[in-house]
């Protein structure tokens, strides 16, 4: 097993075994930069294009489709896709409208079913849990609140 010199020791090193140190220590930073990429973009896929901190607002008397239960809209919230849903009279549920498998964007809720464009994952409408692979992760689910007097409802996307 190769180990690496600790530093304060190079300097009494010939140059060959100071350039294999280096070679060793370049080639684990190697790994390391590789390794933090793939979660980055694991990460990226099971959550993506998601702000933090903020709220959006939709205005339901201008989101005709919104204005019956079972109606939907995919929207764009301050660069979060959503699909909302209106599941009843006084309840949305807003999901994230890409996938948790590989970030495709999914199509329209069908009968209770939100089904990706891509390898066919399919998600429930009510909660965005996953009914059928290959997505292991549900869809994000965003917090929502709606005022039945001011028609608004507000998504909270942190
Ligand atoms: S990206 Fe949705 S199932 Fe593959």
């Amino acid at each position: 097993m190769n180990t690496i010199t600790p530093h304060h020791d190079l300097d009494h090193l010939p140059d060959t075994e100071r350039r294999d140190f280096l070679t060793q220590a370049a080639s684990m930073l190697g790994i390391a930069v590789s390794a933090g990429t793939i979660i980055t973009l694991v990460n990226a896929c099971e959550q993506p294009n998601t702000p933090s901190g903020n709220t959006g607002t939709v205005n339901l008397a201008s989101e005709t489709a919104l204005q019956s239960v079972g109606g939907s809209v995919r929207t764009t919230i301050n660069r979060a896709q959503l699909i909302v849903v209106r599941v009843s009279q006084t309840q949305f549920v807003a999901l994230s409208a890409l996938c948790t498998h590989a970030g495709c964007g999914v199509n329209p809720p069908a009968n209770g079913i939100i089904e990706c464009r891509c390898h066919g994952s399919r998600f429930s409408v009510t909660d965005g849990s996953v009914l059928n692979g290959p997505a292991t992760m549900p869809l994000r689910n965003y917090p929502t609140s709606f005022n039945s007097a001011t028609n608004i409802l507000t998504i909270t996307l942190s």
